[in-house]
């Protein structure tokens, strides 16, 4: 990459906002902090003295964590603000308990909503930094980027490869960040899904639309099934899990049609037997929980940025 690249992002709130440059620059960056998280003592000082603050208005076990995590390796202060504990139950709106927030002097608001939007929303009102953890069916940036360094790791190379997303695109986030991702990338996105978990017209997103999972699946380097997002339909688009299961879950047989080095990728949390067969999840082609070990990296990375740091700053 060229020395004259500069990072110009203050906020993360979709991998739509990133070029292929950024996309890079950002795994470029969590690969130089991976490493601190395997030392005996994992914490540096680069954001000491910044102030992170977690505000998640949906359930979150691996993102939340893991931005905390990161925080903390990088010796920031962090703070949890969940829904349970925020005023916007007592009737406060979204930007009031924003600008409360932001009295107190963050550096940066962590934030997951259940409505797409809320983040761009937010970062139009305060003048931390606004980092997307997870906004409604829109997008989800983080899981992203620990995806593609996750290919990167285990295939070199993103360009010319084929990644199969099954299940549920409709209601998912983390479909349309993965999009966004491989697309710029140069990968090819195929898709496969019931019929009611795939939006009309989303092949104007540069991906191909598959009528069968063998189609999708048939030769794929990477097959990521997503989670069915129950929590977001309003009426059950599907029969049963059952039979869910039967057609779009990922199991040996069906994994077969995939390169036979194919990598078996899942954001979690995983409904097993459904999305996935126990098998599949806990096999050899697995790297579900390198995604999630990535995944400490890559929000060092964002954290970092989002600072207005600089690879080259020699406190790393
Ligand atoms: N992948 C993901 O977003 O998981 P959580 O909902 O546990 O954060």
């Amino acid at each position: 990459m060229e020395t004259t690249y500069t990072f110009k992002h203050r906020n993360i709130l979709g991998i739509e906002q990133f070029s292929r440059e950024d996309i890079l620059y950002i795994l470029d960056t969590a690969r130089s902090f991976k490493e601190i998280s395997t030392r005996t003592i994992k914490k540096v000082p680069t954001l000491r003295g910044r102030t992170v603050v977690n505000l998640f208005f949906e359930p979150s076990t691996r993102t939340r964590l893991s931005f905390e995590v990161a925080a903390k390796r990088m010796s920031a202060d962090t703070f949890n603000i969940s829904v349970s504990t925020s005023s916007t139950r007592k009737g406060e709106t979204l930007i009031d308990t924003a600008r409360n927030i932001e009295a107190m002097h963050p550096d940066i608001i962590i934030m997951r909503h259940a409505f797409s939007g809320a983040p761009q929303l937010l970062a139009k009102h305060v003048s931390a930094s606004i980092i997307n953890a997870g906004d409604g069916a829109h997008e989800h940036p983080s899981q992203a980027l620990l995806d593609m360094l996750t290919v990167f790791e285990h295939k070199k190379e993103i360009t010319g490869r084929k990644i199969a997303i099954i299940g549920d695109i409709s209601h998912s986030r983390v479909a349309r960040s993965n999009i966004l991702g491989f697309t710029k990338l140069g990968a090819t996105v195929t898709l496969a899904g019931p019929q009611t978990f795939l939006p009309p017209g989303i092949t104007s997103m540069g991906v191909q639309v598959a009528d069968t999972i063998s189609e999708a699946i048939t030769d794929a380097d990477v097959v990521m099934a997503l989670r069915i997002q129950q929590e977001r339909q309003n009426d059950p688009l599907i029969p049963s899990l059952k039979e869910y299961a039967a057609f779009f879950g990922i199991n040996k047989s069906i994994l077969k049609l995939a390169k036979p080095d194919a990598l078996v990728m899942h954001p979690g949390p995983i409904n097993r037997g459904v999305e996935m067969s126990p098998d599949v999840a806990d096999g050899e082609q697995s790297v579900i929980l390198d995604q999630v070990t990535n995944g400490v990296a890559v929000r060092m990375a964002l954290l970092y940025l989002a600072s207005g740091g600089n690879r080259n700053n020699s406190e790393i």
